[in-house]
C-alpha cells in the first residue's frame, strides 16, 4: 500500500463531482491520473484555479481513487477562506492540484490485524486504507467518533463500502457514548494477538491512541495535520518535533515530505497546528 508511489504532478484538472454530505461537508471528485495512483494517508494541495494565489492551496487527503477513470475524492470540511474556496467549487470548474504527496500508512504484517481510530476530516484516509486492506485480506476495524452525530458525516458512506465500524459520539446522540477510545479499548481485550494501530484525526485523540499503543506495547502510526504551505519541504512551515532513534534529541521534521504519517513511537507531541 506504501509501495513507489507515483510522483507529484501539478495540474489544472476539474472536478467532476460534487457531493454535499450537509452543512460544512461534501466529498469532491477530481480528474488527475497522477493522485488517482496515491496510496492510503498521501494528500494533494488543492486551490481552486480562479484564484491563482499559490499561497492559498490547502492540503487534503485521498479520501478514494479510481486509477481506471483518473479520479479521485476527498472529503472536505469547510473551515477557513481556503477550504471554503474549494467547497465552494462546481462541477466543472477547474482546480489547481499537486499531489500525490508525503508518505502514507504501512501495511499490517500478513496475519497481523489493523484497528483504525478516525475522527473529524482525518477519517478520510481511513476508506482507502480499508479498500488495501480489505483487497490484501488483512482483518480490519474502524472506529469512528465525533462529539455528536451531526460531526460524523461520512458514516452513510463508509456503510455503503461495507467497512467494518463502531461508531462513538462524546455525546451518546449516535453509537456508543464518550471518547472514541473507549470502544477501542473493549475490542483490544477482546481480540487475540496484536493488532497494529493507525490514528487520524484530532491531536488530542492521536495522542490518546499513541498512549494506548505505548501502554500496550503494540505498533501505532498517526497522521499529523500541521499547516502547509507548499508540500513540498520546501518553506518548512509544516515541521514536527521526530525522536529518531539512537539521536540524543529530537529533530524537526517536515511533515510533508516525511509524513504526514509516522511511527507513533517517535512523535514528540506538541501543538502541531
Ligand atoms: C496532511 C493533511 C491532510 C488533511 N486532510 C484534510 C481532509 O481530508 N479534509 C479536510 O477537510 N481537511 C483536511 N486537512 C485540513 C485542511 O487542510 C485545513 O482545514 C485547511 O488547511 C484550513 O485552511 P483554511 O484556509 O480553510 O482555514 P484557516 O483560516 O487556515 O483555519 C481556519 C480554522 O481552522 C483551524 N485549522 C486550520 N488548519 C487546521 C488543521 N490542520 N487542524 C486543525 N485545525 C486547523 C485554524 O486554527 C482555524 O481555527 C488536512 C490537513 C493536512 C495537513
Ligand atoms: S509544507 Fe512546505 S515544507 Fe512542508
Amino acid at each position: 500500500m506504501t509501495s513507489s508511489p507515483p510522483s507529484p504532478a501539478d495540474r489544472v484538472c476539474p472536478l467532476v463531482k460534487r457531493e454535499s454530505l450537509g452543512g460544512a461537508y461534501a466529498l469532491l471528485t477530481f480528474e488527475h491520473a497522477g493522485v488517482a495512483g496515491a496510496s492510503a494517508g498521501q494528500f494533494a494541495m488543492i486551490q481552486p484555479e480562479a484564484q491563482g494565489d499559490l499561497l492559498l492551496r490547502r492540503p487534503f487527503s485521498i479520501m478514494d481513487t479510481d486509477p481506471s477513470t483518473s479520479r479521485f475524492t476527498i472529503f472536505l470540511k469547510a473551515v477557513g477562506p481556503g477550504s471554503k474556496a474549494v467547497f465552494d467549487l462546481r462541477e466543472g470548474d477547474n482546480a489547481r492540484v499537486l499531489g500525490p504527496l508525503g508518505r502514507g500508512f504501512t501495511a499490517p504484517a500478513p496475519g497481523e490485524r489493523a484497528f483504525l481510530v478516525g475522527g473529524g476530516y482525518g477519517v478520510a484516509p481511513f476508506a482507502l486504507f480499508s479498500r488495501g486492506l480489505r483487497e490484501a485480506g488483512s482483518a480490519f476495524h474502524l472506529f469512528y467518533g465525533g462529539r455528536s452525530a451531526s460531526e460524523l458525516p461520512l458514516v452513510g458512506e463508509l456503510e455503503r463500502r461495507g467497512i467494518p465500524l463502531t461508531l462513538s459520539t462524546d455525546d451518546g446522540t449516535r453509537g456508543e457514548r464518550g471518547r472514541v477510545t473507549v470502544p477501542l479499548m473493549d475490542a483490544l481485550s477482546l481480540v487475540p494477538g496484536t493488532p497494529r494501530l493507525y490514528a487520524c484525526g484530532p491531536e488530542p485523540m492521536m495522542r490518546a491512541v499513541a498512549e494506548i499503543s505505548s501502554e500496550k506495547r503494540l505498533a501505532c502510526e498517526v497522521s499529523l495535520d500541521p499547516w502547509m504551505g507548499c508540500g513540498l519541504g520546501t518553506c518548512l512551515g509544516c515541521v514536527v518535533k521526530i525522536q529518531d532513534e539512537g539521536e540524543p534529541r529530537p529533530k524537526n521534521r517536515p511533515a510533508c515530505t516525511e509524513g504526514p504519517v509516522f511511527d507513533a513511537r517517535r512523535v514528540v507531541w506538541e501543538k502541531h497546528s
